[in-house]
C-alpha cells in the first residue's frame, strides 16, 4: 500500500467482526507500535492483549466488577452492557503508559509516546486490511479496573484499542483543511 494512501486515509471503524489479524499479522502491528517516537528511549508502554473468547469474557467481568465498585447501584442494563463491551470486536489491546522517572521526560511526553504507539497500530491494522477503534470512557480512569488488571495506580490507561475486520466497506474519510490548523509564521 502506498504510504500516502494510508497516511491520508486512516480511519476508525466501530463495527468490527472476526477474523482478527493472525499471529503473524499482529507481530507487524506490535512492531509498528514499538516504533513510536520515544524521548530518551524509555519505552514507557505496556500492552495487554485480549484475543480469545475466554480472555474477552474475563475482561467483561473485570469491567463489570470495576464499575460496581464505583457504583454498587449500577442498573442491570448497564451491568449487562459492561459485560458485553469487550465483544464489540474479536480482539482488544489495552495500551498503558507506564510512567518512568526521568529528569528530562515529563509524564505528558510519555503519554504522547504511548498515543503514538496506538496510532502506529491503527495504521498497521489498516495497511493489513483490518481496522481498529480507540476508545477510553470512564473505565479508562477507573482505579478498580487498573487494580484488577495489574496496572499501577500511577500508570494510565491510554485506551482500549478494539481490533477486527470492518463490517462495512472502508470509505474515504473527510479531509480537514490544513489552512485551518497550520499557520506559517
Ligand atoms: C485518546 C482517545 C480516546 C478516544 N475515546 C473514544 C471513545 O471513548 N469513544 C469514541 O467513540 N471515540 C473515542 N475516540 C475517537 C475515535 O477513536 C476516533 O478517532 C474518532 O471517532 C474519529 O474517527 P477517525 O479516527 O476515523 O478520524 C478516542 C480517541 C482518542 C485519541
Amino acid at each position: 500500500m502506498d504510504a500516502f494512501e494510508l497516511l491520508l486515509n486512516r480511519s476508525s471503524f466501530g463495527k468490527l467482526e472476526a477474523p482478527a489479524p493472525s499471529k503473524e499479522q499482529m507481530e507487524l502491528v506490535y512492531r509498528a507500535a514499538l516504533r513510536a517516537p520515544d524521548h530518551a528511549g524509555l519505552r514507557p508502554w505496556k500492552f495487554l492483549v485480549y484475543q480469545d473468547e475466554h480472555a474477552l469474557k474475563k475482561l467483561g467481568e473485570s469491567f463489570l466488577e470495576a464499575k460496581l465498585k464505583q457504583n454498587p447501584e449500577l442498573p442491570e442494563a448497564k451491568q449487562q452492557k459492561a459485560l458485553n463491551m469487550p465483544f464489540r470486536a474479536p480482539m482488544i489491546i489495552i495500551a498503558v503508559t507506564e510512567y518512568q522517572e526521568h529528569k528530562k521526560v515529563p509524564e505528558v511526553e510519555q503519554v504522547v509516546s504511548c498515543g503514538c504507539a496506538v496510532h502506529g497500530m491503527l495504521y498497521a491494522l489498516q495497511a493489513l486490511g483490518f481496522s481498529g477503534y480507540w476508545r477510553t470512557g470512564d473505565l479508562a480512569f477507573n482505579p478498580y479496573l487498573k487494580q484488577s488488571l495489574g496496572i499501577k495506580p500511577s500508570d494510565e490507561i491510554a485506551g482500549f484499542l478494539y481490533i477486527g475486520t470492518p463490517k462495512v466497506r472502508i470509505n474515504k474519510p473527510d479531509q480537514a483543511n490544513p489552512e485551518d490548523y497550520f499557520f506559517v509564521q
